[in-house]
This record gives C-alpha cells, sequence and structure tokens, in this order.
C-alpha cells in the first residue's frame, strides 16, 4: 500500500480503472496561463495527483490543438475565446468543471471565480477521479455556502495543545515560531483540499508569551507561516489578549473606551499589516473563564468588540469575538444560575450594538461540546449582528481520539435544526451563513484536532472529523454518509469490505459513544480537569454551573418555564413549547431540559433507568463488534493504519466498559432498581 497515514485523504491512489478511463484523455496536457502561488500550487498538486496516472503530464502556458485539462480564472478562459458565461453564477471562491469544445477538441475546464477558486477545483477534479466518480457527476459548479471556513488551534506556544489529543503543535514550539514550515506546508495543502480558507494559530486562551505573537518580537515569524498559508488560499488570524495594552504595551488600562488604549489597539493593527498585509483579524475570548475583557472597566462586550474592529477596519480584518461567556464560579448551591442561558442572556441585549466588521463566534450548543445538546437559543435571536457557529473537531468530551467519534452527524443535527426565527425554515447553516437574516458576514469555525502525530489526528479514523468539517462547511447540505463514503474512498480505496466496513462504523460511532456515556443530554460526568473517563459526580458540587442533580428519586435538570430556570423561553415558538412540554421534549434531550423521576416512561417505552442499562450495555457490546469489524479488514489496509486503529479500538473496549460499570452501578446504588434483564452491575 502506497501512501501512509501522513498522507491522509491525499494518498492519490487509483480507486477505479473504468472510471479512469473517462478522464484519461484530458491527462495529457495541463495548460495553465497564470504563473502566481496559488495556481502554482494547484498545477503542482494536479500534476502529483496526474503523475499516478499518466507518464508523463505535460504543463503548458499556452493552448494546444489536442484534448487537454485547462485551468484559470474566467478571463484566462475568454482570451483564449472561450466564454463560459458564469459571470454571474460564480462567487469568487467557487469553480466550474465543464467540458468545452475548441477546435474540435474538447477541454476539461476548471474554472475559477478566482485564483481560490483554481484551487479549490483542482482539488475536486482530484477527488472525483480518486473516489472513482465518474466524469459526469464531476462536472459541477459549485460555491461555497459558508463564505469563512476557519479552524481554531488552541496551541500554545510552548508547544502544547490545550485539549489536543494528536501530539505538539506544528506551530509552536519551546516558547518560539518553529522554524521548518514544510509541516506547516503540508498541513495547508491538506486544509486547502477541503476548502478551508482560514486559521487561527494560537489559543483562544492567549497567555503571557503568546500576548507578544502581535509584537515586533513574533511578528515577522507569524508572517512566514502567513506567507505559507497565503499560498493555498488560507489566511492567519491570531487569538489576542484583551488585557495587552496593559500586559505588553505599558498603559495603566485596557478600558475599551480609553483613547490612549484605542491608539495602542490601532497601532497594533497598523505594524500587523505591515508584516502581513492580509491578516485575517481576531479572535477574542474576553470575560470568560477568567480570560480579561471589557467587563473589568465596567463595559459591555459591544465596546470590546468594536474598539478592536475600528482598530481592524482600515485593513479589512474582522473581529471574531466568542459568546462564551458565563459565570464559572457558581456555587452549587444556588439553583438560580443556569449556565445554559449565559450566552443569550450576555449577548441578545447586544444584538445590532456591534460593527459591521464584528462576528459573533457562537458554540454549538449552550454547555459546552457535549456528545449531546440542543442547538444554542442565540443562533435564532441575533437578527441584526453576524454570526459564526464554532463546533469543536478536538474530541474534548468525546472520547479524545482515543475512542471512535465521527462527529459529522452532530454537526448536520446543529445546523439542519429549524430556528423558527423567520417562520418554519429558518435553519441553523442558513443563520450561519448569513442568509437568514442578510448579515454581511457568514462562516463555520472548528476547533482543530491536528497536531505533529504521525497521522495528523492520533486516531488514524479521526482525520474524517477534519476532513467532514471541511466539506460540511463547504456544503452543509452534503449527508454524513456521502461525507464518509468520500473520506473512506480517498483515505483507503474502493475495496467494497472495507467501505462496507467503515462507513458504518463511522456513522453510527457518535451513538455507540453516547450510549456507553452520559445519557439523554445531561452531559458531563467526566473526570474533572481533563474531561476523560467516567465520574459520574466529577463536576456535580464544583463552580462550572454542570450538574444533573440526581439524587434516589430522579435525575435531570428542570429548564422550564413553569419550574425550572426558564431556559426554554429563549428559544422561538414552537420550538420553546416543544422544550417545556415534557410529552414533546425529545427522549435523547429529556434530561437536559427536564428533571425527571427514574421510572419515567419515554417515548420509547422504557423507563428512564431501564434506558441508563440497557444503553450502556448496548453501547459496549457495539463498542465490541465495531472493533471485531475492523479485524476483518486486515491485510486490506495498510498494516500501519491497522494497527494504529487496532490499538485504540482496544483502548476504547476497555474504557466503554469501565463507562458503562460506573454509570450503571452509580444509578443502581442511588436507586435500587435493579436491571430488568438481570444483567451485571456491580453492587
Ligand atoms: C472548554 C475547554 C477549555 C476551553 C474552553 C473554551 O471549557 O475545556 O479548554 O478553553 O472550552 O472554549 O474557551
Amino acid at each position: 500500500f502506497a501512501g501512509s497515514m501522513y498522507d491522509c485523504w491525499l494518498r492519490y491512489e487509483i480507486c477505479d480503472e473504468k472510471v479512469l478511463d473517462e478522464y484519461k484523455d484530458y491527462f495529457k496536457y495541463i495548460v495553465v496561463k497564470k504563473d502566481n502561488p496559488i495556481i502554482n500550487n494547484a498545477v503542482d498538486e494536479l500534476k502529483k495527483a496526474l503523475s499516478k496516472l499518466v507518464d508523463d503530464a505535460k504543463v503548458l502556458r499556452h493552448m494546444i490543438e489536442s484534448d487537454c485539462i485547462f485551468i484559470g480564472t474566467l478571463d484566462d478562459f475568454e482570451s483564449e475565446g472561450l466564454y463560459v458565461d458564469l459571470e454571474d453564477e460564480l462567487k469568487s471562491e467557487g469553480f466550474a468543471l465543464k467540458i468545452l469544445k475548441r477546435n474540435g477538441k474538447n477541454v476539461l475546464s476548471i474554472i475559477g471565480g478566482s485564483e481560490k477558486g483554481v484551487l479549490y477545483g483542482v482539488f475536486h477534479l482530484i477527488r472525483s477521479v480518486f473516489g472513482g466518480k465518474n466524469l459526469e457527476d464531476t462536472l459541477c459548479i459549485e460555491n461555497p455556502q459558508n463564505d469563512f471556513r476557519i479552524l481554531n488551534h488552541w496551541d500554545n506556544m510552548d508547544g502544547n495543545i490545550e485539549r489536543g489529543y494528536a501530539g505538539k503543535s506544528i506551530f509552536f514550539r519551546d516558547n518560539r515560531i518553529v522554524q521548518d514550515f514544510s509541516r506547516i506546508k503540508d498541513y495547508a495543502r491538506l486544509l486547502a483540499s477541503i476548502a478551508v480558507n482560514g486559521v487561527v494559530i494560537n489559543n483562544v486562551n492567549v497567555h503571557q508569551q503568546e500576548t507578544k505573537l502581535i509584537t515586533d518580537e513574533f511578528l515577522p515569524d507569524v508572517a512566514k507561516i502567513a506567507d505559507v498559508f497565503r499560498n493555498y488560499g488560507i489566511k492567519t488570524y491570531l487569538s489576542i489578549n484583551f488585557a495587552s495594552p496593559v500586559e505588553i504595551g505599558g498603559l495603566s488600562t485596557a478600558d475599551p473606551l480609553d483613547d490612549g488604549v484605542k491608539k495602542w489597539w490601532k497601532d497594533a493593527a497598523s505594524k500587523i499589516y505591515s508584516y502581513i498585509p492580509d491578516f485575517g483579524g481576531f479572535l477574542v475570548k474576553a470575560d470568560s473563564e477568567f480570560r480579561p475583557g471589557p467587563f473589568t472597566y465596567g463595559r459591555n462586550h459591544a465596546d470590546g468588540a468594536n474598539m478592536l474592529s475600528e482598530a481592524l477596519k482600515p485593513y479589512g480584518g474582522i473581529v471574531i469575538w466568542r459568546t462564551f461567556v458565563y459565570n464559572c464560579m457558581v456555587d452549587w448551591r444556588d439553583r438560580s444560575t443556569d449556565r445554559a442561558k449565559a450566552a443569550y442572556d450576555n449577548f441578545k441585549p447586544l444584538d445590532g450594538k456591534f460593527l459591521d466588521n464584528v462576528v459573533l463566534q457562537v458554540k454549538n450548543g449552550p454547555m459546552d461540546f457535549q456528545i449531546r445538546e440542543p442547538i444554542t437559543p442565540l443562533f435564532g435571536a441575533m437578527e441584526k449582528t453576524n454570526v459564526f457557529m464554532e463546533f469543536q473537531i478536538t474530541q474534548e468530551y468525546t472520547g479524545q481520539q482515543k475512542h471512535l467519534c465521527y462527529l459529522v452527524p452532530l454537526w448536520k443535527e446543529a445546523l439542519d435544526f429549524d430556528t423558527f426565527a423567520k417562520g418554519e425554515g429558518s435553519f441553523v447553516k442558513k443563520v450561519v451563513n448569513g442568509s437568514l437574516f442578510g448579515a454581511r458576514y457568514g462562516g463555520i469555525v472548528a476547533v482543530a484536532n491536528v497536531g505533529d502525530s504521525e497521522c495528523w489526528t492520533g486516531h488514524p479514523l479521526a482525520q474524517s472529523n477534519l476532513y467532514g468539517f471541511g466539506r460540511l462547511a463547504w456544503n452543509p447540505d452534503l449527508s454524513s454518509r456521502e461525507i464518509a463514503e468520500e473520506w473512506v474512498r480517498l483515505t483507503f480505496g474502493c475495496d467494497k469490505d472495507v467501505l462496507d466496513t467503515v462507513v458504518p462504523m463511522l456513522l453510527e460511532s457518535r451513538e455507540i459513544y453516547e450510549e456507553y456515556t452520559s445519557p439523554l443530554g445531561i452531559g458531563w460526568m467526566v473526570n474533572p480537569g481533563h474531561h476523560y473517563g467516567p465520574n459520574v459526580d466529577g463536576y456535580e458540587y464544583s463552580h462550572w454551573g454542570t450538574y444533573h442533580y440526581a439524587d434516589f428519586k430522579g435525575i435531570g435538570v428542570d429548564r422550564t418555564v413553569a419550574t425550572g430556570t426558564g431556559y426554554t423561553a429563549q428559544y422561538k415558538e414552537p420550538v420553546a413549547k416543544m422544550y417545556e412540554n415534557i410529552d414533546t421534549c425529545p427522549d435523547e434531550l429529556l434530561l437536559f431540559f427536564h428533571h425527571v423521576p427514574y421510572s419515567h416512561k419515554l417515548k420509547s417505552g422504557k423507563t428512564v433507568i431501564q434506558h441508563i442499562y440497557d444503553t450502556h450495555f448496548e453501547g459496549v457490546e457495539r463498542a465490541e463488534k465495531m472493533r471485531d469489524a475492523w479485524i476483518t479488514l486486515k491485510g486490506k489496509i495498510s498494516d500501519e493504519i491497522y494497527e494504529a486503529v487496532l490499538e485504540r479500538f482496544d483502548i476504547q473496549v476497555v474504557d466503554a466498559k469501565e463507562w458503562r460499570d460506573v454509570v450503571n452501578t452509580y444509578f443502581y446504588r442511588k436507586t435500587g432498581i435493579k436491571d430488568e434483564h438481570g444483567r451485571k452491575i456491580y453492587e
């Protein structure tokens, strides 16, 4: 097996010879007129891919009387007398693949709305050829549904990655920026292949050293990273420390309304842009989990974000302001505070107050990237503000890249959720792409899951989540299955057994993980701090505001208006009613919204306690089955990947049993209710 874990989905192994025949005639010549870094990278990629298929693909700078591939932007086609009439149809990052006729010859044309469009078009062709898609289905006109498709790296300059499960940072080491950029280039290439167009290189928690990334000390090196990314159509962003004027600027305040502070940030922006003319902007975690922010000065989030946005505006930069703001010093005895309500309570009153180059970045769920949460109600509520979706690819609460958990179904659920903000059909995906409320900017962001591990993601199958994120951010209408199939084909080839084994495995992995961990939307139950492994009361008496309230009679958080925290009122009707009413609240979120007795009957007909037992036994059985299925693939995929994945399935099965037994025993001890099926529960 050629290729390795390192190549991910860019292995370029022939999948289906028959399909290939349809393309081959075009592959002898690549005609390209422009000569600039992005186009040259596109050409290099195509050459690399085609070298696996034809002996010697030639790159020409002029048209030729032969079948060929012609890649370029609209003006390149016009200059060859090929009028494609796509001006109104192609967005700048969009592309079209067409067969055009020229002097009786066929020209397989990749037409980009811009150079980035060309690059994405080339990767589309490559994906199709090596994914076994026939030519007719490959021809298309495609535009991104989200203009911003950004990865957030929670990388610290000491080389550690917060919530990283795939080794050390590829950007930083020993409090400096790495000097060998080859891995970053390989990363840029991977990201361009899934049309990611922005990268925040440092952690949202900006510590002392990272605060200096916006100074002369580090900007020359940040600029080198930006150069690498730029050539793949990717903009570089930085997370900033709101208290920078004090911490590194020598000012006595970071008050956003202070003239000295405003000037300090304007000067900082001017410096950054002198190094990086297309710098993307700032990502800001402020007044959240002990990070500084405008509250210290009696100002609000809009004051803080707008001050920064004015500094970036002259250069076209944006401020991405996170809404992950809540009281993390709650007294667990105090039942009046509900963390789930915090984002809405903090930001809804500010709708319309943000300048137009500010974007709010909102986590998909109101708590924190749990295996099951409802959608954050803020998505239907900010009618006059740009919002981005924030997902978490790194599997903090979803198995830490030891367990298999394909997250695309979870993300799709969020994007397909109907907020009813403007009546039926007001899907979250329309909110975040800007179309529902006519926002200036729209996008989907995710916390990256890569590090310097050989396969980038620790668990080789976790590559599917990175791949899936990019594909979904480009087109949220792709199905979880389509994305899974694409990824499996490109990563492992078209062997039917591999496809029939790995695709279903991916698709059910999230449900399996949910089964043996925390039930019915309640979340947490993890060990504090590192968040791995079961600990039902791990956060029950802590200050983080994440409780399940299990006692001997029942479990769950009453978030109703009638008798609980009133959280359900943050949704629009009929969503609010659906959650408020225990009869219409979906089973899988029951304990998120309601406190119920263990004998409460679910729509499935089972009691809550029996559901807990059943799912925990079943989850382990299904995890074991995944492991068994994987073993049948020995010899069909590279040994390297086979062994690496098997090692993780072994861990998953052992740890799933731990989850099962801890959770079942906990509830058995609380309730004294026996399992109807008499299975082993430790007393
Ligand atoms: C979670 C995570 C933190 C992270 C935070 C955030 O709480 O555990 O590591 O900093 O989210 O999103 O800011």
